[in-house]
């Protein structure tokens, strides 16, 4: 019987919905006859692994260390397969400015952006609003800040002064939300997804109710046929494995000109309301065989 570790939790500050992402995996699992370890994950992790000694890891973490590919490197090290991409697709991918530029110079249309410390952003914004900053390697919509008007500039500047780290600040892109899955090099299918007020935040993101996922996506077909190939290629662009979620803004006005890729999320959400899977099921893969056939293509970086 085929041991599978389940990592889950950790300490990036989406350890409540790797939680919960985890737990969900690691029943799938269970209710397909693999023996299952779960494994709150903290920094006895190698001593933990080298007890267990799992045929495979599933990774479940979200964020630091554990998306960013510090756990994915510990892995290769112990030789233990695992899902999801590798070392160097997770530490690109978390990092935003970077992996932008790569799908920039591979001709992926991408928002115009400019990286700089974030207590100067309120002094000299690189463009007029609306305009929006963001951390260079967190998810979720974590410390993502809009700033629409210029009166929203001297509220973020204040929250940004307290900053250390630089930020990313990025031409806001009116219009829809998309998302698109890939699994195994083949994109899966496009979502709208969106907010019932405001933006897309964490809370949105995680509460049930909050954002309507539609499933199609109710844009133009031409559209919908380029974001799956936008998707396909960023991933391919960065050597993923397994399953990622490339996010996108669309500017319907704009027509195929108004697409923009924001990122791609090397370990997107597995709860139960994530997009992921629910465009999984779409493509009549069930939950319980997406989680089973990221187990078969676990691998180490080789
Ligand atoms: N350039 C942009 N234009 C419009 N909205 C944006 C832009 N960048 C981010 N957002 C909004 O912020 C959310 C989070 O941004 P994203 O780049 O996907 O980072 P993460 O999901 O890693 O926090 C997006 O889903 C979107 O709603
Ligand atoms: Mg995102």
């Amino acid at each position: 019987m085929t041991h599978v570790a389940v990592l889950m939790g950790g300490w990036s500050a989406e350890r409540e919905v790797s939680l919960v992402s985890g737990r969900a995996c690691a029943e799938a699992l269970e209710r397909r006859g693999f023996r299952v370890s779960r494994v709150e994950v903290d920094e006895r992790l190698p001593a933990v692994l080298t007890r267990l000694r799992p045929d495979v890891v599933f990774n479940a973490l979200h964020g630091r260390l554990g998306e960013d590919g510090r756990v994915q490197g510990l892995l290769d090290l112990l030789g233990i397969p695992y899902t999801h991409s590798g070392v160097r697709a997770s530490a690109i991918a978390m990092h935003k400015p970077t992996a932008l530029r790569l799908f920039q110079s591979a001709g992926l249309p991408v928002p115009e952006g400019r990286v700089m410390p974030a207590a100067e952003v309120a002094e000299a914004p690189p463009f007029p609003p609306p305009f929006v900053v963001k951390p260079v390697d967190e998810g979720s919509s974590i410390d993502v800040e809009l700033v629409l008007r210029a009166e929203d500039l001297a509220r973020v500047g204040h929250k940004l002064a307290e900053r250390s780290r630089p930020v990313l600040v990025e031409r806001y892109i009116p219009g829809l939300e998309l998302t698109c899955a890939v699994l195994d090099g083949r994109p899966l299918a496009v979502t709208e997804v969106a907010p019932r007020e405001g933006f897309y935040d964490y809370r949105a993101k995680y509460t049930p109710g909050i954002a309507e996922h539609r499933l199609p996506a109710p844009i133009p077909p031409r559209v919908y046929e380029r974001v799956m190939e936008i998707a396909r290629c960023a991933h391919l662009l960065l050597g993923c494995r397994g399953l990622t979620r490339a996010d996108l803004r669309f500017d319907p006005e704009r027509g195929e000109a108004g697409l923009a890729l924001l990122e791609i999320n090397t370990q997107p959400g597995m709860t139960p309301l994530s997009l992921a899977p629910e465009q999984a099921a779409y493509c009549g893969l069930s939950f319980e065989d997406l989680v089973v056939r990221l187990v078969e293509l676990a691998a180490c970086d080789p």
